[in-house]
C-alpha cells in the first residue's frame, strides 16, 4: 500500500486485463481504494487479480464482461453496488486501439470493417456513465 489517499473510495475500473485499466486498478488499490474491475478477457483479468493478491490489494472483477452488451454493463453495475453499496470513481479504460484510413472506417458501423471494434469506445463509456447507480 502506498497511501490512504483513496481510503473509503469505491472505484469501478473497466478493462483491468491490460494497459491503462490494469495500471489504474492497481494504483487506485495501492492508494487505499476498493476496486471493482472487469474485462472481456477472463484470463488477463485473472492475471491482474493475481498481482493484486500478491500485494493484498482490494481488487475484485467481473469477467468475462463485454461492455458493448447492455446486459453485461447492468451486471457489472449491480455487482459493484451489491458488494460495495456505491461507486465513487468510474474509469472507462476498456477499449481497442483502431487505426485505419477514414475511407475504411464508418462511425455508424457497430462492427469496424477491419478491426472489429464493435463500438466499445462509445457504447461502453455511455452505458457505464448512464447507469443510475
Ligand atoms: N496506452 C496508451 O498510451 C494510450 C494513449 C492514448 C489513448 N489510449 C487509448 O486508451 C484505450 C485503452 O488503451 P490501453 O493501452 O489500456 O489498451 P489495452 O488494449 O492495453 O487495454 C484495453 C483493455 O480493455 C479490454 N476490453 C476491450 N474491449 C472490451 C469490452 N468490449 N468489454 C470489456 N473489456 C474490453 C481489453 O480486453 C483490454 O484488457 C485505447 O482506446 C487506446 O487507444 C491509450
Amino acid at each position: 500500500m502506498l497511501s490512504n489517499r483513496l481510503s473509503g473510495k469505491i472505484a469501478l475500473v473497466t478493462g483491468i486485463g491490460s494497459g491503462i485499466g490494469k495500471g489504474c486498478a492497481l494504483m487506485f488499490a495501492r492508494h487505499g481504494a476498493k476496486v471493482m474491475g472487469c474485462d472481456i478477457h477472463a484470463g488477463t483479468a485473472e492475471e491482474t487479480l493475481a498481482l493484486a493478491r500478491r500485494e493484498e490489494l482490494a481488487i475484485t472483477s467481473l469477467h468475462p464482461c463485454d461492455l458493448t452488451e447492455p446486459r453485461d454493463v447492468g451486471r457489472l453495475i449491480e455487482a459493484t453496488v451489491e458488494r460495495y453499496a456505491g461507486i465513487d470513481i468510474l474509469l472507462n479504460a476498456a477499449a481497442f486501439g483502431a487505426f485505419a484510413w477514414i475511407e475504411e472506417s464508418n462511425l455508424h458501423d457497430e462492427v469496424h470493417p477491419t478491426f472489429g471494434v464493435r463500438g466499445v469506445h462509445t457504447k461502453s463509456h455511455w452505458q457505464c456513465c448512464d447507469n443510475p447507480a
